[in-house]
């Protein structure tokens, strides 16, 4: 179902670079090619991928059932079960089995869940993350480290950057060397700024090696990067599902915990992570799940899991798996490097190249990447900019083609010549 990229093997590179060549590149047939709706160009599916027909009527079918059913949509449609059927569809993508995956709460929660259990059951006290990860990470792991009666400044052990871009793998094992306290090791598998991806496999061996239990953040992996999770024996892992998985805003999140831990109390107990034959017991001990679900905590939110439903529906009606996506992703994003070398050289590049340690958006620094990211949205080229100094782009592959691509990459080209950049002032708050 993929052929990417179009053009043929005769192309020069002047000819690639040509908005033509772009253009015929996506009339190479791409089975998702008219299955989303984005606004502008839109290089955004890495914070939140774009709405689909697939999405939308998965939601009308929920509501349909709520108007039908009312409340006995819980035992006569599937709503019981919800998150687990989903999670054992997500599974795959991630390499875990069916019964290690659920779709619950938000990727935040499942952090204070996963990290205050295995903080709890670890035999070290410290938890090993890196001084790139994402804010809410640190806030949840220094959340649990105070529940244990434990000093975040002391037991929070950062890895730091070399290059203020990218952590090594090498420095990930050193602390651990360093530090044999850590019980828990947190590590994200792409960064969310520079789009570094970490070699999972490496860090959860040196995790075990000391003991350690490890956990990924795969926010910005999960759809776009294959992972094997059970083969390299990770402990848990969360991610978003409004991001490459398309699952709309505040989707309901994943969760992913290795067999192994199956029948370990989590740390945020609730009803709908209780044992689900005895669950409408209404029992005063709370008897976790067997599996994954068991780190599910309240009911469901449907509506927004329904979307994510719509989307899986639509990947396997059109036959793409995670691996087509990953190997469109890299189609696309090394046509962006492509694209910055050859017309943006005021732009440095800070995504590593190599496949092996790129996810799927391409982070481009410039010292006013605030104010080209405000001109970019004015040209309805739909970007973020990161502080201190990156605008990233994402070619999400479900839905970004190379046209889109070429026309990101001039737009840059424009308000780099013009100067529009220089009308804006310094970054203000705000979600973009
Ligand atoms: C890497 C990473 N981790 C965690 C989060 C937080 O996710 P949520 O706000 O859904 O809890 C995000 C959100 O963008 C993220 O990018």
């Amino acid at each position: 179902m993929t052929e990417t990229p179009g053009g043929n093997a005769h192309d020069t590179d002047a000819d690639r670079r040509t908005r033509e060549w772009a253009v015929a590149a996506d009339g190479a047939r791409w089975s998702l090619a008219d299955a989303f709706d984005a606004p502008g160009t839109y290089m955004e599916g890495n914070s939140l991928g774009p709405v689909s027909d697939a999405a939308a009527e998965a939601v009308e079918a929920l509501l349909a059932e709520w108007r039908e059913l009312g409340v006995a949509g819980w035992s006569e449609s599937d709503w019981f079960d919800y998150g687990e059927r989903l999670g054992s569809r997500v599974a795959p993508m991630v390499g875990a089995r069916e019964d290690e995956v659920v779709l619950a709460n938000s990727t935040t929660v499942n952090l204070h869940t996963l990290v205050g259990t295995f903080l709890r059951e670890s035999s070290g006290s410290k938890v090993l993350v890196n001084e790139l990860d994402f804010p809410s990470d640190h806030y949840a792991v220094r959340a649990r480290l105070r529940e244990r009666g434990l000093d975040p400044e002391a037991d929070l052990v950062q890895v730091a950057s070399r290059d203020g871009r990218t952590i090594d793998a090498a420095d990930v094992a050193a602390a651990l060397d360093a530090h044999p306290e850590v019980g828990v090791v947190l590590m994200p598998s792409v960064l969310y700024r520079s789009g570094q991806l970490l070699d999972v496999a490496a860090i959860a061996e040196a995790a075990h090696e000391h003991d350690a239990v490890v956990g990924f953040d795969c926010a910005h992996s999960v759809g776009v990067v294959p992972h094997e999770l059970a083969d390299h024996g990770v402990d848990f892992a969360v991610w978003c599902s409004y991001k490459y998985l398309n699952g709309g805003p505040g989707a309901v999140a994943g969760l992913y915990v290795h067999r192994r831990h199956h029948g370990t109390m989590p740390s945020l107990s609730g009803w709908w992570g209780h044992e689900k034959a005895t669950q409408f017991e209404m029992n005063e001990r709370f008897t976790p799940a067997a599996d994954a679900g068991a780190w599910q905590i309240g009911t469901p939110p449907l509506l927004a899991m329904a979307p994510l439903r719509g989307v899986l529906d639509l990947l396997d009606e059109r036959g793409v798996t995670v691996a087509d996506l990953r190997e469109r992703s890299l189609a696309l994003t090394d046509y962006l490097f492509e694209l910055a070398d050859a017309r943006l050289p005021e732009t440095e590049v800070a995504t590593p190249r190599a496949p092996a340690e790129r996810g799927g958006h391409v982070a481009l620094a410039h010292p006013e990447a605030y104010g080209v990211s405000e001109a970019l949205a004015e040209r309805d080229v739909v970007v973020d900019y990161r502080p201190p100094d990156v605008v990233r782009l994402c070619p999400g592959p479900t839905h970004v083609g190379f046209a889109d691509c070429w026309d990101a990459v001039d737009a840059i080209r424009e308000v780099l010549d013009t100067g529009a950049h220089e009308a804006y002032g310094e970054p203000g708050g705000g979600v973009t």
